[in-house]
């Protein structure tokens, strides 16, 4: 098993002796853990996707802890976009950005795409810990491939504690949702890769471009959407007849609890667990009731959501879990929460 350990200058040190020596390390951001290894190294990279069973083709997100990091990696107009980045960032926000030819970055890493994702997590543990790395981290979260996102050092210990000697405990995540994915390779065309909990309506204004999403998704104020995933190529994407995942939507199963999800239940059978939100939610309908917000905040509900999903998928004895239905969302930022937790449940339910 792990040591889990509290972000300290103790354990931040003893987290670099291992990332210095190829090694893995699981740490808490504001989003998800991330199972971190030094991004330029090809060892560090490869038990990465050993560790998860993770498909090669799935390209890793880089953590970074200031822009000067950013500007060995990516190869982009930093007189245009780094008052942006700015604005967005330390943030569940990561952004594709052209990759640099000389950049120290282990070609596993982006799974020989030439761009990359680059993100700076807005936690003060973390960020203490690349800057004393002084590298960046490549982090993707620290689940087995596929499974639920851990939101606590728990679940970190329960899915991969057998293979890590150390996670950094950064408490419970506060966002709780894997970061929003903006492909920016094109600052005039950004296109939104993955739905977290990032306000596009922000990232639009700072850049000043609107955000093109796939045809099969549609966001407006009051939350409705054709369907919340982002997973068609779009027409402009710089790898159009790739044969690798440029978006990480092409992956339908994913985010997976063990039991079955049954989604848009009016009620649970007598046998499912039952995750609800709010208003009219009834306890007594289930042997394991689990309310993601109680005020029908989807704020709450995203920080929720993996904890009340690894919570009741260990219950004894349930059939499933039935998942209600989510009404509609009151204005934009509460509708992209809304879908980026739909998102999360269709997938898990594939
Ligand atoms: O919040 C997060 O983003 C967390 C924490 C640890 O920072 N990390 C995370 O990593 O969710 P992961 O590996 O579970 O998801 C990263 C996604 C992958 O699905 C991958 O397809 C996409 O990012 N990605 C990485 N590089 C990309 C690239 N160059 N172009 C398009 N998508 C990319
Ligand atoms: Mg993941």
């Amino acid at each position: 098993m792990a040591i889990i350990q509290p972000y300290n200058p103790q354990s931040i040190k003893q987290a670099c002796t291992i990332l210095n020596g190829a090694g893995i390390i699981a740490f808490g951001t504001e989003t998800v853990y991330g199972l971190g290894g030094d991004a330029g190294s090809d060892k560090a990279i490869a038990s990465i996707f050993q560790m998860k069973a993770r498909p090669q083709f799935n390209p890793l997100i880089v953590h970074i802890a200031n822009l000067a990091m950013l500007d060995q990696l990516c190869d982009y107009d930093s007189k245009r976009l780094n008052p942006v980045l700015m604005q967005c960032w330390p943030g569940a926000l990561s952004l594709v950005l052209p990759l640099k030819s000389n950049a120290k970055l282990s070609k596993l890493v982006t799974a020989g795409l030439d761009t990359v994702a680059v993100r700076m997590p807005n936690h003060q543990g973390a960020l203490a810990l690349m800057n004393a790395f002084g590298k960046p981290i490549a982090a993707p979260s620290a689940n087995p491939s596929g499974k639920l996102s851990p939101t606590c050092a728990d679940h970190v210990q329960a899915g991969l504690g057998e293979k890590l000697d150390l996670i950094l405990d950064g408490g419970a995540c506060h966002a709780g949702l894997e970061s929003t994915i903006i492909d920016l390779t094109d600052p005039d065309s950004p296109h939104l890769l993955r739905l977290g909990t990032h306000s596009l309506k922000q990232l639009q204004q700072a850049l000043g471009a609107k955000i093109t999403l796939s045809h099969s998704m549609k966001i407006d104020d009051a939350g409705d959407a054709a369907s919340p995933h982002p997973t068609s190529p779009h027409p402009t994407s710089p790898h159009p007849t790739s044969p690798h995942p440029t978006s990480p939507g092409q992956l339908l199963r994913h985010y997976a609890p063990s039991l079955p999800l049954r989604l848009d239940a009016a009620a649970p059978t007598s046998s499912e667990a039952w995750l609800g939100f709010g208003a009219d939610f009834n306890a007594n309908l289930s042997p394991a009731p689990y309310d993601l917000s109680p005020n029908q905040d989807y704020v709450e509900a995203a920080a929720n959501l993996f904890k009340a999903l690894h919570y009741l998928d260990q219950i004894e004895g349930v059939s499933g879990i039935a998942v209600t239905k989510f009404p509609k969302a009151q204005n934009e930022d509460q509708a992209i929460l809304r879908l980026a937790i739909l998102d999360r449940l269709e997938r898990g339910s594939n």
